[in-house]
Parts: C-alpha cells; structure tokens; sequence
C-alpha cells in the first residue's frame, strides 16, 4: 500500500457523519468541512444577519487570497484564474470566445461526461464540426487522437480524470501533440482538481474548468477557470461585465464607461460573486493544501490498493485502468447482482455510485482503509 501521512484524527473531526455514514462518493458531491461551514455561517452573521458592515474592500481581499490557493493547486499565476459557476460555464467561455470558423474541427472523446459535450456541438449551428475520438474499453485512445488530427482541427476538450472509471489521461504528451499542431487545449479537470496532482505549464494546456463542489469540497455553484497566459489563440470575451474592467474598487464613484478590461483572468467575471459560496471554498481550499495535493493523492491511491486487493480475492472485475500512472481517486468494479449491491451498500450506509454498470468509488483525504474493509465485507 502507498502510504501517506495524513494526521486522520484532526481531519476526520472536519466530518462528523464519518461517525454514521461511510462516504466513499467524492466524484459526485463532496462535503463541506466543519471549518468551512463555521466561515459560511460568520459570513452571513457578519453581512447578513447582525449587519455589522457591507462588503468591501476586505471581501475583494479575500478574493485574491482564493485565486492564489488555486493557482498553487494547479501550478499557474494567480492572474491566470477566474471565478465561474460550474465547469460548464468556463467551457462555454472557450467555445463562444475561440475564433472558430465554419468547417474547422473540435475533437472530443466519446467518453465525456455531457457537460463537456454540449457545449461543443452547440457550436454546429455556426457550421463548426465536432469529431468523437473512439475510446477503447473506456479509456481515451491516444493512437485514434492522433488519427483524428487533421488541418481542420482547432481545439482538443477532454476530462483530466474520465468521470465512470477514474481514467487519468497523459496530459503531457496530449499537451504535447497539441501545442505541435497548434490545437487549442481544453481540459474540464473537476473530477481531478483537489485530488490529482496536475501542473497546467507543464501539461501546456490552454484553458482549464473546474466546478467546486467535488474534490474542492466547496458550495454547488463555485468554480473556476485557468486561461493560460501563453495561449496562442485568442478567447474573446462573450459577455463583458462592470467587473470584468478595473475600477479600482471606488464604490463612490463608479459611473465610468470607458475603463478597459483587466489583463487577468478576471475580465471573465460576470457581476456580483457569490460571497457566501465564496468565503465556503476559501476554507476548504486552506485545508487541501495544509495537507498538500500529492499527499492525498497518495493516501487515495493507497485506499484504493486495499479495495483493489479485496476485489481480486472476491472475483469482481475492476473496469477502472491499473497502470499506475492512468489511476486517480477513482476505481470502479462491476460483478454479478451489482445493482443489487449498490443498493445493499446504500442500505448500510455506504455511500458509493453507480455509473454505466459499475460500482464507482472515490474516496478522499479523511477516508480510513478500515472504511474500505468495511465496503469489502458486503461483497
Ligand atoms: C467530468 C465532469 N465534468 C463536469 C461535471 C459537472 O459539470 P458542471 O460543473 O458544469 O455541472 C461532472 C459532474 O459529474 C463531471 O463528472
């Protein structure tokens, strides 16, 4: 087993329902820690509820701080990250800001959780085509990308961590075909961020969207999106927004209409953030990377060795890949009666998921190998 030093007495107190439940579904929804829901609620007190101030300038602070914990998570600059909903909103940022024209190409896996997906073929309507790239035996086929590769071809979108078997894609060497061919490269990394190690410099990726609410452990409805300062291609800006210019945060004056827009990131922002939300994901950040990123990402995959060895020993077939370098937080298996099981686990308060016929599991920093046992005695 890989092991990794994760104090789990301290952590393991961020999760009272550990205590109930075993939750083994982090690619689904992760929970808020303890510390984060306390920084929820004395936003509200502080806002909302005593109205001690209105928001200012501190607030704008505090943005700052959440870009520069998530530019450390993924190896970029602080000005290179945006605040955004949900993944899908940062790909559509991509696919309505990219100059493509009538006839060039988007290649996309066949196996991509819709939200990177539709976002694409929306652009058919403006004559842009959109090519699957044929997987084999769910896992992104590196020989039938390069096939599909044509003159055409203007932009690459694929899932760091493929979302029903944990696939953890070469993002070096896709990285690397891309900026030879001069394509644009998307990467929609929510089922990997917080949970994967991942350097956008090196994986030489364009643009990254990333929705808080799994591995980040942050609020449904935070996110945030990496637009390479390097990127070739332009992304023009959609939409444009009072906060996409620089105002100087002068509240007291700010009727003026012809600021430019900020070289960051930030132009992309639409309008008032989130703050509730935002204050949420601050702490949840704080506390990823006080443990560090290659520390759970060790402490996961050591999880995982256990399952793994109890899969093998009850003959339950993993459709997840071993190679030790495509692995992630994820493994899935799949069997006889497996529906049977999921519901059997459920039942017994093991909180797992079933995707395209197969037991997904994914557990994180706080998870014990004596909850993966526990997952194992019911197989
Ligand atoms: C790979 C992948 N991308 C995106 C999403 C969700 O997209 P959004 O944040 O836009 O709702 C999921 C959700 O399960 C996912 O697995």
């Amino acid at each position: 087993m890989k092991h990794a030093e994760i104090n789990l007495s301290r952590y393991r107190k961020e999760f009272p329902f550990t205590k109930k439940v075993t939750f083994l579904k982090h690619a689904s929804f992760g929970p808020l820690p303890q510390r984060s829901w306390k920084a929820t609620q004395e936003y509200y007190n502080y806002l909302k509820v005593e109205k001690t101030d209105d928001i200012d300038k501190d607030a704008f602070h505090k943005l700052d701080e959440i870009r520069i914990l998530l530019a450390k998570m993924i190896h970029a600059k602080p000005a290179e990250i945006a605040f955004i909903t949900n993944t899908t909103y940062g790909l559509n940022i991509a696919a309505w800001g990219l100059d493509l024209k009538p006839g060039d190409k988007i290649l996309l896996p066949d196996v991509e959780f819709p939200a990177n997906v539709y976002p694409w073929t929306n652009l058919r309507q403006k004559g842009i085509k959109v090519e699957f790239i044929p997987s084999k035996d769910g896992f992104f086929d590196m020989d039938n990308f390069v096939k599909a590769i044509d003159q055409n071809t203007k932009v690459l979108a694929l899932s760091s961590v493929q979302f029903f078997n944990g696939y953890k894609n070469d993002l070096k060497t896709i990285g690397n075909i891309c900026a030879e061919k001069d394509i644009f490269f998307v990467v929609d990394a929510i089922q990997g961020i917080g949970a994967v190690d991942l350097d956008v410099r090196e994986h030489q990726i364009d643009l990254l969207s990333c929705g808080g609410e799994k591995w980040l452990l942050s609020s449904l409805g935070t996110g945030f999106f990496y637009l390479s300062s390097r990127a070739k291609r332009k992304v023009n800006l959609s939409f444009f927004s009072w906060l996409s210019v620089d105002w100087k945060l002068n509240f007291t004056d700010v009727m003026k209409f012809d600021l430019q827009p900020f070289p960051s990131a930030r132009r992309f922002e639409l309008g008032t953030y989130p703050y509730s939300l935002l204050w949420t994901m601050h702490s949840s950040l704080e506390l990823l990377s006080e443990i560090g990123i290659k520390t759970i990402e060790k402490h996961n995959l050591g999880l995982l060795d256990v399952l793994i060895d109890g899969l093998r020993e009850k003959g339950y077939r993993i459709t997840s890949s071993l190679e030790d370098d495509r692995r992630s937080s994820i493994l899935s298996f799949s069997g006889k009666d497996i529906k049977n099981l999921y519901q059997k686990l459920l039942k017994n308060n093991i909180l797992v998921s079933l995707r395209e016929g197969s037991i997904r599991v994914s557990p994180h920093f706080y998870n014990t190998p004596e909850e993966i046992e526990r997952l194992l005695e019911f197989l």
